[in-house]
């Protein structure tokens, strides 16, 4: 028999994801329903969620979000995804998620709260990148802060044409 290579729309339809605000498609496989809420400056929060997260060559880049809590990634399938964090003080980090631990790409990676996060699907033959994140203090909306393109460029300029890749136009 000839084995049919996997697609993102095989991912998308399996795993039940839907398109993410950041880009790329998720969906929330866990909350930590059966223990007390934390209490956080920004209010009541699970102790950890989890989401499923995939990058395709349609919806190729999560755009630059800033998180309040500390996200765990473990990466799953397909091609690898590189990250692009700026931190308080201004300085770039990146890193590369995949399978080729031997090339030095990494299976986990834990990024903290208090950064600016990107993340991009690098070109493979799958097409698609599929990770995990379990967050905590778990997922809320009110944490989390898209990136607008002008904003972040007027406080890190020397990272203007990172931050033109992965934010949206919105003008
Ligand atoms: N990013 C990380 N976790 C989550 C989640 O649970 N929901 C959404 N919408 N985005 C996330």
């Amino acid at each position: 028999m000839v084995e049919r290579k996997t697609t993102a729309t095989d991912v998308i339809d399996t795993l039940g994801l839907e398109p993410h605000v950041e880009g790329g498609y998720f969906r929330r496989t866990y909350q930590s329903d059966h223990r007390d809420m934390l209490t956080t400056a920004g209010g009541p929060r699970y102790l950890m969620t989890s989401i499923y997260y995939l990058l395709t060559e349609q919806s190729p880049v999560g755009q630059f979000h800033f998180n309040q809590s500390d996200i765990l990634h473990f990466f799953h399938l397909g091609d690898a995804i590189e990250y692009s964090l700026i931190l308080a003080d201004g300085s770039l980090q990146t890193l590369v998620m995949g399978s080729d631990v031997l090339a030095g790409q990494h299976l986990q990676f834990h990024v903290p709260g208090g950064l600016w996060k990107a993340s991009r699907l690098l070109h493979g033959s799958n097409g698609f990148g599929l990770i995990s994140e379990a967050v905590s203090p778990g997922f809320d909306f009110a944490d989390m802060e898209m990136g607008n393109r002008q904003k972040l460029t007027a406080q890190f300029p020397q990272h203007r044409i990172l931050i033109e890749k992965l934010t949206r136009d919105d003008d």
